[in-house]
């Protein structure tokens, strides 16, 4: 199907992110404050009302439908959402349909997610010491996440890695995580902190580890080939020729990547945000709502949005201080 979503800068909107809960069973130190105060269940969009949404984008143009949250496995019912979403697998108008996930829920729900087409997975994690999983997560356990990713693949599904690459906390980890992913068949991908949420004492110029660098680390040990390869994602592989693995980069710092983005990413109350790193969002809840008959409003909604896309964000570490940070937290818009 040809695009039918082009923004202002005449990218291509094909890829929606859904945030289906506010809601996680972790805490991660970059993502939340240790005291969330979550949605009421009543300002959240029902699952019919997701389809409806999702489906309209799928109408339009959008061939990748990734799941987040919050952490989305604690969402009740949403099997029956990948089950509905899988429906536009089979008529081919989506591509692929997945999820970020924090691995918690793997194992229930592994084999269930591949039966609803679902074929490729992110697990984010950041360290394999467990003690210092407990501490980056505060609430998590690291054992539950590596039995959840073991029943990943046993159901067939191939997993990501998505490390958020911090200083002074995974940087001694590199080659042992390297390695990991490589005795395991699962590509990593590092991505660089960003500046989100209500940063209280965290020190984000402190916990700043520059992708560039984990590069330059990399090369020092294995043989590194960049790859044109994509997924549809901001990440850029590289192969590691000793291995044969692949390595990814986000680089929202080191390197912008706004140019090449086809992305808008909807919350679970409705909310479009045309980009992750500004506050902009439009409601579609209201156009959904009103008119449960049609979508013509919904749909003219959703172009108005996608005419409002702002060319990137504005993140910026280099007049050591965090420039460009937005208040809602990353579980907001699920990353
Ligand atoms: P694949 O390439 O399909 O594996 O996925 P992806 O990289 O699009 O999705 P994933 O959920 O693995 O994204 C990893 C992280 O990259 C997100 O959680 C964000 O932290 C970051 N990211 C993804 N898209 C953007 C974006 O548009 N802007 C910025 N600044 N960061 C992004
Ligand atoms: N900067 C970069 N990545 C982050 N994530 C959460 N918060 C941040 C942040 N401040 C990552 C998580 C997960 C994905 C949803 O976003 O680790 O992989
Ligand atoms: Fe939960 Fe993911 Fe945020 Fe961690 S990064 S608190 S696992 S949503």
């Amino acid at each position: 199907m040809t695009p039918q979503l082009i923004d202002p800068f005449a990218r291509a909107i094909t890829y929606l992110r859904v945030s289906v809960t506010d809601r996680c069973d972790f805490r991660c130190v970059y993502c939340m404050s240790e005291n969330m105060t979550f949605l009421p269940k009543k300002e959240l969009l029902t699952l019919e009302e997701l389809d409806r949404l999702c489906s309209a984008f799928v109408g339009l143009g959008v061939e990748k439908l990734r799941i987040t949250g919050g952490e989305p496995l604690v969402r009740r019912d949403i099997l029956t959402f990948f089950h509905a979403m899988s429906r536009h697998l089979h008529t081919g108008a989506l591509k692929e349909l997945t999820l970020t996930t924090n691995g918690s829920q793997l194992a229930r729900f592994a084999t269930d997610l591949y039966a609803a087409g679902v074929r490729r997975i992110n697990v984010s994690l950041d360290t394999l010491d467990e003690a210092k999983f407990a501490r980056v997560t505060r609430w998590g356990r690291l054992g539950q996440v590596l039995r959840g990713i073991e029943a990943a693949r046993a159901a067939g599904l191939r997993v990501k890695i998505n490390a958020v690459a911090l200083r002074g906390f995974n940087e001694d980890e590199l080659f042992d995580l390297t390695a990991w992913c490589a005795r395991e068949d699962m590509d990593l991908t590092w991505i660089e902190v960003m500046p989100m949420g209500d940063l209280g004492n965290e020190d984000r110029i402190g916990q700043y580890w520059p992708v560039s660098d984990i590069r330059t680390q990399l090369a020092r040990r294995y043989t590194v080939t960049d790859l044109a390869h994509r997924t549809g994602g901001p990440a850029r592989y590289v192969r590691l020729e000793e291995t044969g693995q692949q390595v990814g980069f986000i680089t929202p710092l080191t390197h912008n990547f706004c140019e090449s983005c086809n992305r808008v990413r909807l919350t679970c109350t409705g909310e479009l945000y045309m980009c992750l790193g500004q506050e902009d969002m439009a409601d579609l809840r209201a156009p959904l709502r009103a008119h449960p008959g049609t979508d013509a409003p919904l749909i003219k909604a959703i172009h108005a949005a996608i005419g409002l896309k702002p060319k990137g964000h504005d993140f910026d570490y280099s007049r050591q201080r965090a420039d460009g940070q937005v208040s809602r937290h990353m579980s907001h818009t699920g990353g």
